[in-house]
């Protein structure tokens, strides 16, 4: 038996957790019911909206897409969405469940950048339920890259468990109590508002502004013309 790949072989990892239907939706959200993916969907749409909103004209982009279960609901909402995955059997999902709709684009990304998607050319992009099971510097790549392909005034949103909190702690604690070794590569690891600030704040981000209010971080941020506290990369 192949041995088990470590965290950051994303294509390996999130590859092996998809390779049925099933698999995948229990992968990306812990259910397996349309009518739990479409309530669960809404609520992170409720999200969406309040930080960034979706408005006719956007271009948006989702990194780490999944089966389209959010883009599903955003697509209709705006001019073209743009789902992004590491793992083809999760786009040939998502092309499967989006094939109705209008506006649709697919794409294979490497794990940790947007290559292939040129600059300044898309007005929002998030990234839910992702971040969670990323290495930290994956996490900060990507707010990089979506700095890089937002158009001035583009808006992110970006969200992980919040390990501040005594629902993150919990999580922290059941995984805390396994085996070091029998760890799997995708297992969830919080962040603290703060870790999540910092990015958004560091890639160059304005009107950054983080929500606390369950067990969640949720960010959201602008990428402004002039931000004169920009620090260098
Ligand atoms: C828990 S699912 C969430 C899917 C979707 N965002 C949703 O909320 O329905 C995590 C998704 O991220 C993808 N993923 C994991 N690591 C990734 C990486 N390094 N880069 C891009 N996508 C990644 C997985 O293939 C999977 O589709």
């Amino acid at each position: 038996m192949d041995p088990q790949p470590v965290r950051s072989e994303y294509k390996k990892v999130w590859s092996a957790l998809s390779t049925s239907e099933e698999q995948a939706k229990l992968h990306v959200i812990g259910v397996t019911e349309e009518a739990a993916l479409q309530s669960t969907g809404e609520e992170t749409l409720g999200f969406l909206q309040e930080s960034v909103g979706i408005r006719r004209d956007d271009v948006v982009l989702e990194i780490g897409c999944g089966i389209g279960r959010v883009g599903r609901l955003v697509a209709p909402l705006c001019r073209k969405w743009i789902g992004c995955d590491v793992a083809s059997n999760m786009l040939a999902l998502a092309a499967e469940r989006l094939k109705d709709l209008p506006g649709i684009e697919l794409k294979e990304i490497s794990g940790y950048d947007l290559s292939g998607v040129a600059d300044e050319s898309v007005d929002v992009v998030y990234c839910t339920v992702v971040f969670m099971h990323l290495e930290p510097w994956d996490r900060h790549n990507y707010i990089l890259e979506a700095f890089r392909v937002l158009r001035p005034n583009g808006r992110i949103y970006v969200d992980n468990i919040n390990l501040c909190s005594d629902g993150g702690w919990k999580v922290f604690e059941t995984h805390r109590a396994l085996l070091p070794a029998t760890r799997p590569p995708h297992m969830t690891q919080n962040s603290t508002p703060q870790e999540i600030e910092t990015y958004l704040r560091r890639a160059g981000f304005s009107d950054v502004q983080v929500r606390t209010d369950d067990d969640w971080v949720r960010a959201s941020g602008v990428k402004r013309e002039e931000n004169p506290f920009r620090p260098p990369h």
